[in-house]
């Protein structure tokens, strides 16, 4: 039996002293969760309002979600694709006609996702396209965040993510996010450029909103040049920002569709990229994969998470409470000069603090917000990013808003 953890310090240090210092966590140790709330080792309730960057759109241990995840655990986890699996079959026709796709490609983690699609957009790009061997690329935005692999950072115009990683991958490019001319005037210059990779909204950016109407004009320039477009929906999509893919809000069904984070409500890392069969069988046996992509397990509780999602109107819920969510956030920031600017989309919300983003003071604040019992993280300094499970009801987070409301108030 391994030792069980005896106070929140004990596990701090031991994290402090035997893991690697990759991450700059709120000090907090939580120990359970269940739907919108957490509690640490001393028993303390917090609210969850980061939801795991929201892969736990669902809230923390969905009853349904751990029933699909035993009952599965304790019959197959495991065969890599060497075999069929009873379930793989079935979770791909589940999400194809749940996102409404031809195909899907599952895999683990968000980036994988992301390093699944540029692939198979450079398949595309020499079996369909016919960019000349070696030729072909892919067009970023600036402030994009797909991961952490050597591709991602490769992308990254961020030097927290890519320096010191050289060196960087050939074959990308950036372009402003937000800008169409400067899309355009990048499409028109090469005619080699294959695919665009875009986050409907920004979110380690800090919760960026582009203008209405960004995404589909973007789409319809990548039609125009014969580029696909592909939607990073890995932190907006499954519900997240009030729609069940924010493409949705553009009108647009993206040529290939990233998926991650909520696709397994926060339970094991599940991803996916969804595409049409012009794109998805560019790819041959032996050409791409992954042992644990597409394992039975993972496929049980994908299937679970997205269907409590319909059946519990989550995405619906997001829609709302972020309407109330962001109307509190205004009403708060007529009574300080702290908070410059409230953003986001159903729930996936951003406050931005009237400081540098240099300073200590959105730290500070969520350290605060965490001693009153909210957790929250703030993003590229000044930005403090808030998105609870999309399970949160209307009582709820009005006693959050009085949280934030208190704590921003009180705030010297
Ligand atoms: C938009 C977006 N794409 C991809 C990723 C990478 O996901 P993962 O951390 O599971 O690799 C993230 C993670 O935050 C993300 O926000």
């Amino acid at each position: 039996m391994i030792k069980t953890i005896g106070s929140s310090k004990e596990a701090m240090q031991l994290e402090d002293k035997y893991g690697a210092h990759n991450y700059h966590p709120v000090p907090v140790v939580i120990s359970k969760g269940k739907g919108v709330k957490v509690w640490d080792v001393e028993g303390k309730e917090y609210y969850d309002f980061l939801s795991a960057y929201s892969a736990l759109n669902q809230g923390h241990c969905h009853p349904r979600i751990i029933d699909s995840l035993t009952e599965q655990a304790s019959r197959l986890t495991l065969t890599s694709r060497a075999f069929y699996n009873d379930v793989l079959g079935l979770f791909e026709k589940y999400i194809t006609e749940y996102f409404g796709y031809d195909r899907v490609l599952p895999m683990n983690s968000g980036v994988e996702g992301g390093e699944t699609a540029i692939k198979l957009c450079r398949k595309w790009a020499y079996q369909v396209k016919k960019v000349p061997e070696n030729r072909v690329k892919i067009l970023f935005a600036n402030g994009n965040f797909w991961g952490r692999t050597l591709a991602a950072v490769s992308t990254s115009d961020d030097p927290e993510s890519y320096g010191e990683y050289g060196p960087y991958m050939p074959g990308f490019g950036l372009v402003p996010y937000n800008d169409l001319e400067a899309l355009e005037n990048a499409l028109k210059a090469d005619e080699n450029i294959a695919g665009f990779m875009v986050e409907p909204i920004q979110g380690e950016a800090g919760v960026v909103v582009p203008d209405e109407g960004y995404l589909k004009k973007a789409y319809e320039l990548c039609q125009k040049h014969n580029v696909l477009l592909i939607a990073d929906e890995v932190q907006t999509g499954i519900g997240r920002t009030g729609r069940l893919l924010a493409s949705e809000y553009d009108g647009i069904k993206p040529d290939i569709v990233i998926l991650g984070k909520a696709l397994s409500g926060g339970v094991m890392p599940v991803s996916a990229v969804l595409a049409r069969d012009e794109i998805m069988l560019t790819v041959k046996p032996g050409q791409h994969g992954s042992t644990y992509g597409g394992n039975p397990l993972a496929c049980s509780v994908a299937m679970a998470a997205l269907q409590v999602l319909k059946d519990e109107n989550m995405t619906e819920n997001a829609y709302k409470m972020g309407l109330i969510f962001r109307d509190r956030m205004e009403k708060m920031i007529e009574k300080t000069d702290l908070v410059s600017k409230v953003r986001g989309k159903g729930l996936l919300n951003a406050i931005i603090i009237n400081d540098t983003p240099e300073s200590e003071t959105a730290w500070n604040i969520c350290v605060k917000l965490k001693e009153n019992g909210l957790l929250a993280k703030p993003t590229h300094g000044n930005i403090i990013r808030f998105a609870p499970p999309l399970v949160i009801t209307e009582e709820e987070l009005h006693e959050c808003c009085d949280i934030i409301e208190k704590t921003v108030l009180a705030y010297k």
